[in-house]
């Protein structure tokens, strides 16, 4: 059953400004995915051994902080990753092709892959959210109709409880479902009281209907309060559609979430919102529950992930990234989640891009 049909001049406070990164923590920060690639973490680690290896590295490193608060010692798991890239050469691949996180036009900051938990029940979001994080994610994606932001809420407390992360570091987003649009401020604070980390990073009209407007100065109104650091759109396909709250916008939109992968690509809307300084954001990266088979499936694409030793995931992932998308790959197996960040340590050629673009045109699994 569908996802819908199943549930029936800009401001910016001082605070907001003082949170912003700045660009050298950015780097830095954006490296953390590679930087679990370099120390080859097993899926699921326990959180002990994963915050163990983390600080034995940076203790090795030149470190620049000390590891003495949760926010020094995220400081400390980029420092190990500099120091590993000069103790292996695979680690030297990881740094060559790593991504950077995205820079929003709230001044906030982004990875470019995360964790998706659509179907997934709070335990299930929970386990693989923290799993995720173990393995270097620092973004995830839930909504209000998934039903599972406790579970979100709560692995990131547990592993900033454990050391793993602080949670400045981790980038929640979250959504408004349509059922709520007609209380959407009441919304956000339920969404806010269910994730329980102080605040939302980015928080999403779910999608169109006929008083998203209004909902979307609800979300500015979050914004201005402090609730919220983001806010943007999901399933506005068209410029014009996309346009239709970019136009009214106060606070800008920093990204539109669609149905995104090789057989559907959005790529007129991409250009269209990267004019703006936005950023389309994935979902069914991998074709979703509908499509991930046939897609896994494709000739091109195994034969693209062959040429580089990596699965067709791995492949599809990569694309995703090296065109500028933002990835959420949605998974509650342990092998999966440490599978799909593993992406760091290739990039595809100008050709193999091509042919993945080329594959454009099949067309979507869903139709919201
Ligand atoms: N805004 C919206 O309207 C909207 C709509 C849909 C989704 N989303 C968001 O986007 C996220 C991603 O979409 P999605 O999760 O539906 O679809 P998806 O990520 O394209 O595919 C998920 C499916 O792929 C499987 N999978 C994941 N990694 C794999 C791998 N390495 N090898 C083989 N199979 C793999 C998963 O099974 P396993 O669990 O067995 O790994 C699951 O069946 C969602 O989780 C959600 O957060 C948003």
């Amino acid at each position: 059953m569908k996802e819908w049909t199943r549930a029936k001049s800009v401001f910016w406070g001082d605070d907001m400004i003082q949170g912003r990164l700045d660009r050298r923590q950015f780097v830095r920060l954006g490296a953390t995915a590679a930087a679990s690639m370099a120390f080859g973490l097993a899926a699921c680690s326990s959180a002990q051994e994963s915050a163990g290896s983390t600080s034995t590295a940076a203790e090795n490193a030149s470190s620049e902080t000390s590891a003495s608060s949760l926010t020094d010692s995220a400081s400390a798991s980029s420092s190990a990753f500099s120091s590993s890239v000069t103790q292996a050469s695979s680690s030297q691949s990881v740094a060559a092709y790593a991504v950077e996180d995205k820079l929003l036009a709230s001044g906030f900051t982004m990875p470019a892959l995360g964790l998706g938990t659509w179907t997934l029940s709070v335990d299930e979001a929970e386990a693989s959210t923290y799993c995720a994080l173990e393995n270097g994610y620092r973004l995830v994606d839930t909504a209000q109709y998934y039903g599972n932001e406790e579970g979100v809420g709560s692995a990131v407390r547990r592993a900033v409880a454990d050391g793993l992360c602080a949670r400045e570091d981790v980038f929640v987003t979250s959504k408004i479902m349509p059922s709520s649009f007609d209380r959407a401020a009441e919304s956000i604070d339920e969404s806010l009281a269910r994730l329980d980390l102080g605040y939302i990073d980015l928080m999403l009209i779910h999608q169109p209907g006929s008083n998203d407007e209004a909902v979307w100065r609800a979300l500015e109104d979050a914004v201005r309060a402090g609730k919220l650091r983001s806010i943007g759109i999901s399933n506005y396909y068209t410029p014009e559609h996309y346009d239709a709250i970019a136009s009214i916008a106060e606070i800008p939109v920093v990204l539109v979430q669609n149905e995104n992968h090789p057989y559907y690509q959005n790529n007129d809307l991409q250009v269209h919102v990267e004019s703006t300084g936005s950023f389309v954001e994935s979902w069914y990266p991998l074709g979703g529950r509908p499509g991930v088979a046939q897609l896994l499936a494709n000739e091109t694409l195994n034969s693209i992930a062959a040429v580089h030793g990596k699965t067709a995931a791995q492949a599809i992932l990569r694309w995703h990234v090296q065109a500028g998308y933002i990835a959420i790959p949605g998974s509650s197996n342990p092998s999966h989640i440490a599978e799909n960040i593993q992406i760091f340590d290739f990039a595809l050629s100008d050709d193999e891009m091509a042919q993945v673009a080329a594959l454009n045109g099949v067309g979507r699994f869903e139709n919201w």
